[in-house]
């Protein structure tokens, strides 16, 4: 039995608002280190031979212990916090039918890093990638009580994306909700909106993808702008551009108009903001004013909960880079939960997001391009219509090659061209040879991006005015990451590595010198919360990265949190 058939982007299926049925909760598992599932092919319950005797099975299923999905199996039982491999999940659901023709798709929000499903003993299909979304259309393998099985594996191997060697844990299982949702035979597939660029926001433009090319139109509604639109469709395809002047949406007025598309039998809706982002020189403008992008980084990391993170993790996250005066967060390495971006255009802030190109990538493998790329229209797909998201990341720190230029290359204009609403960047490392900000993946973005750690892993002071010094973009530059280690409570002097006061020290140091460069126009700094790692083993990090301006608990605030607070204060 082999894994053969995988979903892509072109698989999903617009789901926001429409009615579901959950099968988050309590599912049997068990370790498959030796890949016995497909081997032995389970998912055909063999139990017994054709004369009908009972055979001696190495499964049990249903007797399997339980774990409540979505959640990361290394959080789950210390006994897995290290087993990085397949493990594999079963339960029976039962289905009725609701209405005639009615299609049934099963989404499961995130699964790392393979995902494979089998429903009533047939193979549908596989998932690659291990932040976005999957979608399966399983109308024709029910039956009145079904028995499905994620097949998940969590190895990880230096062809995918990310490779082997992260700075980051891996963890495994499913980890975002699994729901199952019905729609028409004929229903809406994709739909877009946004405020046209260069329209003196004064234009919106809306597309909608059916899932058959029958319906002749869709009708577009915005209540509270009195827009009642006919979008004409051909083979299934439509789009509208009109004038409209809607309030726009910033971060300190995160303004929402509920949207309503609907076509054959089929309605969605959608909450979204119109704003413009774009870049003139060396400003980024928001709704044609320049801003600063008061930002921090953030991983998607609970010491208890691991990447499943929960509301309250998530709100909690937002809310303290609120507190430190934030209109801005990079959501590090990967794509986090849709429900982020969500979150961010309600509370109010500019997201960054990211597909983890990170380190050493197999920049001439096509099938890395191609998993790249993938998950990189997902998250695009995901989340074309959160106004937070202003720019796309098509990685970080990658080592200069011409592999790696024409593989990053080749992913910065194809954002370009599926979203011509957002920014590209990339988290790009400081030129060492020529101490500048110099990379020629510069060409290919709107920001550019920059990682420059001086003060820690560049000890010597003098190299970051010099850095500034030698560099001449010509595009606008973030910080996207700088920062230092420092376990909580953990104090001294300001040389002491390690100890809050040399990561506040460091922040002083650092934001008074980039407040100086007229081209900075956005920072980062690297990182809000520590987070677990298994790279990190010094006495203070005992297998956490310790930069963060929080406790991994995010209970405690480090004196970097209050240095960083006090700047971006100083904006207001
Ligand atoms: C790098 C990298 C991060 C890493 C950080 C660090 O810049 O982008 O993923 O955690 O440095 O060294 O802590």
């Amino acid at each position: 039995m082999i894994i053969n058939k995988f979903t892509d982007s072109s698989d999903m299926i617009f789901d926001r608002f429409r009615e579901r049925e959950s099968l988050n909760g309590l599912w049997h598992y068990a370790l498959d280190q030796y890949n016995s599932f497909l081997i032995q092919e389970w998912y055909h319950e063999p139990r017994f031979d054709i004369l009908g005797n009972s055979k001696p099975v190495d499964y049990s299923f249903d007797e399997w212990e339980t774990m409540m999905l979505p959640c990361c199996w290394n959080n789950f039982d210390k006994t897995y916090l290290l087993y990085e491999g397949i493990m594999l999940f079963t339960r029976t659901f039962l289905y009725r039918q609701k209405s005639k023709n009615e299609r049934v798709i099963l989404k499961i929000g995130a699964a790392n890093y393979v995902c494979s499903l089998f429903l009533n003993e047939k193979y549908i299909g596989s998932h690659k990638g291990g932040s976005t979304p999957c979608y399966f259309d399983i109308t024709d393998y029910l039956t009145l009580e079904n028995r499905i099985f994620l097949h998940v594996d969590s190895a990880r191997r230096d062809e995918q994306i990310p490779p082997s060697i992260t700075d980051w844990f891996n963890y495994g299982g499913v980890y975002r909700d699994i729901e199952i949702f019905r729609v028409p035979k004929v229903f809406i597939k994709d739909f877009r909106i946004s405020l046209e660029p260069n329209s003196n926001f004064k234009k919106i433009r809306a597309a909608v993808t059916m899932s058959d090319k029958s319906p002749k139109k869709a009708v577009l509604k915005i209540k509270e702008l009195g827009i009642s639109k006919e979008i004409p469709l051909k083979d299934g395809k439509g789009e509208v551009v009109f004038t409209s002047e809607p309030e726009l949406w910033t971060p300190e007025n995160p303004k929402l108009y509920d949207v309503t598309v609907s076509c054959a039998k089929d309605e969605i809706k959608d909450r979204v903001g119109f704003r413009e982002i774009r870049v003139n020189g060396l400003d980024i403008l928001l709704n044609g004013k320049p801003v600063f992008l008061r930002g921090i980084s953030c991983h998607e990391d609970d010491p208890d909960h691991g990447k499943a993170l929960t509301d309250e993790d998530r709100l909690e996250n937002l809310l303290h880079a609120k507190e430190l005066g934030c209109n801005f967060m990079r959501l590090a390495h990967y794509p986090h939960s849709e429900k982020m971006a969500q979150l961010a255009d309600e509370k109010g802030l500019l997201l960054w997001e990211e597909i983890p190109v990170y380190w050493d990538v197999h920049f001439s493998d096509k099938n890395t391009y191609n998993d790249a790329e993938n998950q990189l229209c997902e998250l695009i797909k995901r989340d074309f219509n959160r106004a937070s998201v202003i720019i796309w990341s098509v990685g970080n720190e990658n080592p200069d090659t011409d592999e790696r230029f024409r593989f990053m290359g080749k992913l910065a204009d194809k954002s370009r061209r599926i979203d011509k609403t957002r920014l590209v960047s990339a988290a790009c490392l400081v030129n060492s040879k020529k101490n500048a900000i110099e990379d020629r993946l510069e060409q290919k973005l709107d920001v550019i991006g920059i990682n420059e750690y001086c003060g820690w892993y560049t000890p010597h002071w003098e190299s970051l005015p010099e850095m500034f010094e030698n560099s001449d973009p010509k595009k606008p530059v973030i910080i996207s990451e700088f920062g230092a280690d420092a376990l909580p409570g953990h104090r001294g002097l300001i040389t002491d590595k390690g100890t809050e006061d040399c990561q506040a020290y460091i922040y002083e140091r650092q934001t008074k010198q980039i407040a100086k460069i007229n081209y900075v126009k956005g920072m980062t700094p690297w990182i809000l919360n520590d987070f677990r790692c298994p790279r990190r083993t010094s006495v203070i990090q005992k297998y956490f990265n310790r930069k963060g301006l929080f406790s991994a608990d995010r209970k405690y605030r480090k004196l970097a949190f209050y240095v960083l607070r006090d700047f971006y204060n100083s904006f207001k």
